[in-house]
């Protein structure tokens, strides 16, 4: 029996997803412990793509999969989402999907008040989704959320949205100047989404403490990545939840000691969605070389994703926090064809070395990346389905990615495909 955690070491889109998948055969049970439809995590499988933003990615695997209650969900995007697998041949029953009666529900001034402040902030945003992940989580913690639990009592949940609406539209309209809700509209839209929801939401943590003591494997699939943590992110160009691996206790309702090891996706090189600092970003043709190699859109929003060389000081930082037992490597074909690759080693502020990465975001601002720069290979990794047979430049990059992390390299992407993997230690195993 083994449960294990992956989740991105960076700032999101490191290929959780494809690993998810991949792993997932070796799994009964799949659990998103975090986050919202902000993320987009993408599955390649017999050359057809598919995109979850709530679902988690062991779907495909036909395993039993989870929404924990760490969750903010939006129902009109999950029964997007489920209808989508339907049509494509991945009917997703009550028995394969269960959502916790403890995930808070986003409603549409969530996602209102998302915007519009955005737009308020102007130059200054955050870049958000637009989702409405921040202004439902900010219920949660204010303690007056709906929960799953909440929207299919229809009494209660009538009595939560009144009291709330009132100071929702009090705020859309007087301060962000946006346009106010009609609790009547919402009611109504909100009753067919718990009509359709209700056979699947349960008590999640249950379920998943009895599936562990029978000794069924479960895995943890993080969303977003370490830099968008709440708490240890590039504050306040992060996301609203911990994404870090502690997180899957309390997102799933498990204890840490369910917990066997825990899995960071690396991508090979560094992107980021959305506005912040990015040390090691690049903004000449070799940054939009990448780019374009790598497809980097975000699947979630469609926006390009900033690309720079990989950062050392930032992994080293994410092993820690995580508790890193062994990493993925992704995306290692886009590297193909680079004559030469930089990793930043450490940060120098006022010609002071700095390897530990700081919190202060006008010191993050004047960290001059310090680049170790290695030579690259000139073919083609996507074929390569042995470690030993990849180029010996590109074996010495993933080596010396081991060496500053410290930490081993488990299994190698070099494609979007399932197949174009390797594995040199399966976490499960
Ligand atoms: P996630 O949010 O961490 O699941 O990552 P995304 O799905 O948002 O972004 C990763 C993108 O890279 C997706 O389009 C994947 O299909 C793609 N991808 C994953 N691994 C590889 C790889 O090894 N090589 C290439 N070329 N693409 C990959
Ligand atoms: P996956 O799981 C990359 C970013 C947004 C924005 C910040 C806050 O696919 O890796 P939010 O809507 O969460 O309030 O936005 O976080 N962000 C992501 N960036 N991948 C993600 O998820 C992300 N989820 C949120 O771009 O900068
Ligand atoms: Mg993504």
């Amino acid at each position: 029996m083994s449960n294990i955690v992956i989740i991105g070491t960076q700032w999101g889109d490191e290929g959780k997803g494809k690993i998810v998948d991949l792993l997932a055969e070796y799994a009964e049970n799949v659990v998103r412990f975090q986050g919202g439809n902000n993320a987009g995590h993408t599955m390649v499988v017999n050359n057809r793509k598919f995109i979850s933003h709530l679902v988690p990615s062991g779907i495909l695997q036909g395993k039993s999969c989870f929404i924990g209650n760490g969750l903010v969900v939006d129902p009109a995007v999950l029964i997007k989402e489920l209808d989508d697998l339907e049509s494509q041949g991945f009917p997703v029953s009550p028995d394969k999907l269960k959502i916790s009666e403890q995930a808070h529900v986003i409603m549409p001034y969530h996602r209102r008040i998302d915007h519009a402040r955005e737009k308020k902030k102007g130059k200054n945003k955050i870049g958000t989704t637009g989702r409405g992940i921040g202004p439902c989580y900010e219920d949660k913690a204010t303690r007056r959320g709906i929960r799953f639990a909440d929207l299919i009592d229809p009494e209660v949940f009538k009595d939560k949205l009144n009291n709330l609406l009132e100071e929702k539209n009090f705020y859309l309209t007087q301060y962000l100047q946006s346009e106010s809700f009609e609790s009547q509209l919402i009611l109504e839209q909100y009753a067919q989404y718990a009509d359709r929801l209700a056979p699947y939401i349960s008590n999640v943590s249950s379920s998943i403490n009895r599936r562990i003591k029978s000794g069924q494997n479960i895995l943890f699939e993080g969303a977003q990545g370490t830099y968008l943590d709440i708490d240890h992110g590039t504050y306040p160009f992060v996301t609203s939840s911990n994404t870090v691996a502690g997180s899957a206790c309390c997102g799933a309702g498990v204890g840490p000691t369910a917990i066997d090891s825990v899995v960071g996706i690396v991508k090979a090189y560094t992107t980021r969605v959305g506005r912040g600092p990015f040390p090691t970003e690049l903004f000449d043709e070799t940054g939009d070389a990448i780019q374009k190699k790598g497809a980097e859109f975000g699947a979630t929003t469609g926006r390009r994703r900033r690309c720079g060389w990989l950062d050392a000081v930032m992994l080293r930082n994410s092993m820690h926090l995580n508790g890193v037992s062994g990493t993925v490597i992704t995306k290692l074909d886009v590297l193909d064809g680079l004559e030469t690759l930089k990793i930043c080693t450490e940060y120098q502020v006022d010609g002071q070395s700095m390897d530990e990465f700081p919190v202060s975001l006008k010191v993050l601002a004047d960290c001059q990346p310090q680049y170790e720069t290695l030579p690259g290979w000139t073919e083609s990794t996507s074929g390569v389905r042995c470690f030993e047979d990849l180029p010996v430049n590109a074996r010495r990059y993933l080596e010396r990615i081991e060496e500053l992390t410290e930490t081993p390299v488990y299994i190698v992407s070099v494609g979007p495909g399932r197949e174009e993997t390797m594995i040199r230690k399966n976490p499960f195993s």
